[in-house]
């Protein structure tokens, strides 16, 4: 398959429905400019104008195995004759629940042998801070970083800290906040030093790569000194791995490439499910301390994830990613050294970015890549984010990069501006600062 455009952008079709949901669409109104039909395979997928493009996006780093996988087929094909496909799952036990939890807990790390069942990442990290609070019962603080980003429920959301318009007009809980550097560890000593007691601080959560925050690479000596300080203190260390876990980055989490341990992870994403993962002793004992009515419930979700945490182990995924990620890396290297305003080429397994001159060019950057067929994600003030399928190749590598080179050049023109319909879509230069 290649990346084919056969209509304007977004096609007919794209526009009519985009048009009638921005109606109806509680949400957030801009989509990116296609419609999706169900069809694709593999990196690529076809809109309803029969457009083809190649997804650099991956459903927002949800989609490992890409389109159409067989292996996810065949699950889903199983569950077809069943309703319902949700449960009450943690109230009522189904044997995808039980089994998507033991293949979680035999991935590394040791010693992480529990794990709640949720419906998404923010309520992944929601619970892990839950969690942390109910084993310190005189906290009345949790520590995140500077450009963090956890989620968008209200304790998750307190603990983010990217744009503003996440955030206005919501209460949050108490937080406090360490610099995304080198002085972390010793800013966590300052803080108790000269703000809180011990007692006051429940956990410290991070991101081993700050996701939505501007793919931010921890160094090693932040994430050594982070935790040195936490185990020192007692402080139980939340990794948040929604984006960068479940093999994104070569490891199964990405905190393995520091060799440290925390105590709670935070996943979802590839997952297909939430979860919080830890040692059972983390986890509160009382009945209903923490609970959902459909967390470990949808069927179809459970089993698709079992069947990726298979797929990743089968066919060795874990390294491809790794090669392939290096492959790309190596591809925004030659383009930030050929191409002007490309710069900053970063990234970890297929986790990779570069940056842009400004917000409004990686905004026109995002749409004309789209217009000609492929699918990039933006990421903090002027980034954007390379995050294939795990089953990316070289080729398909070359024709994002490709595509994406071009999509910049043209961009760089002077005065260059989208017009038309396009201009309502999310990214677009000419709707940002
Ligand atoms: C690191 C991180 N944590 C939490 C979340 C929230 O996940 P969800 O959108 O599934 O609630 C995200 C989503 O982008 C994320 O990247």
């Amino acid at each position: 398959m290649k990346a084919k455009i056969i209509t304007s952008i977004p096609g007919p079709r794209s526009r009519k429905l985009l048009r009638a949901h921005k109606l109806v669409n509680g949400g957030w109104g801009a989509p990116h400019p296609f419609v999706h039909s169900h069809e694709g395979s593999g990196c690529y997928f076809k809109d309803i104008d029969g457009n083809t493009f190649l997804d650099f996006a991956s459903q927002v780093a949800s989609l490992p195995l890409g389109y159409n996988h067989p292996d996810v087929k065949e699950v889903v094909r199983q569950y077809a004759r069943f309703s319902p496909v949700k449960y009450a799952g943690q109230d009522f036990l189904t044997k995808e629940h039980q089994a998507l939890l033991e293949e979680l807990i035999a991935i590394p790390p040791a010693g992480m042998n529990a794990a709640f069942l949720i419906n998404s990442g923010a309520e992944a990290t929601e619970n892990a801070i839950k969690i942390c609070m109910r084993k310190k019962k005189m906290a009345k603080y949790c520590v995140s970083f500077e450009g963090a980003f956890h989620g968008r429920t209200l304790g998750a959301l307190s603990l983010t800290d990217t744009k503003r318009v996440h955030k206005e007009h919501y209460f949050s809980i108490p937080t406090k906040r360490l610099p995304f550097t080198d002085e972390a560890g010793q800013a966590l000593l300052d803080l108790l030093e000269r703000e809180v007691s011990l007692q006051e601080i429940a956990c410290v959560i991070m991101e081993p790569i700050q996701g939505e925050g501007g793919y931010n690479f921890a160094s090693k000596k932040m994430m050594k000194d982070i935790r040195l300080v936490t185990k020192q203190k007692r402080i139980p260390l939340i990794m948040d791995e929604v984006q960068s876990g479940l093999g994104r980055t070569g490891r199964w989490w990405a905190h393995q490439h520091f060799s440290i341990k925390p105590e709670v992870i935070a996943a979802a994403k590839a997952l297909q499910v939430g979860a919080t993962i830890a040692n059972k002793q983390m986890f509160p004992s009382d009945v209903g301390a923490i609970s959902s009515t459909w967390g470990g419930g949808h069927i179809i979700d459970m089993a698709v994830a079992v069947q990726i945490i298979k797929t990743i182990k089968r066919r060795k995924l874990l390294s491809r990613t790794s090669s392939m990620g290096k492959y790309l890396l190596k591809g925004l290297h030659d383009m930030s050294d050929d191409v002007k305003g490309v710069s900053n080429p970063r990234g970890l397994g297929l986790m990779t970015a570069v940056d842009l001159p400004s917000a409004r060019v990686r905004n026109n950057v995002i749409l004309e890549a789209a217009k000609r067929g492929l699918v990039v994600l933006g990421c903090g003030k002027q980034s954007i984010r390379f995050i294939p399928p795990y089953i990316i190749d070289r080729d398909e590598i070359d024709e994002g990069l490709h595509i994406f080179h071009d999509a910049v050049i043209y961009c760089s023109q002077s005065r260059f501006r989208h017009r038309g319909e396009i201009c309502h879509f999310m990214g677009c230069g000419e709707h940002s600062s």
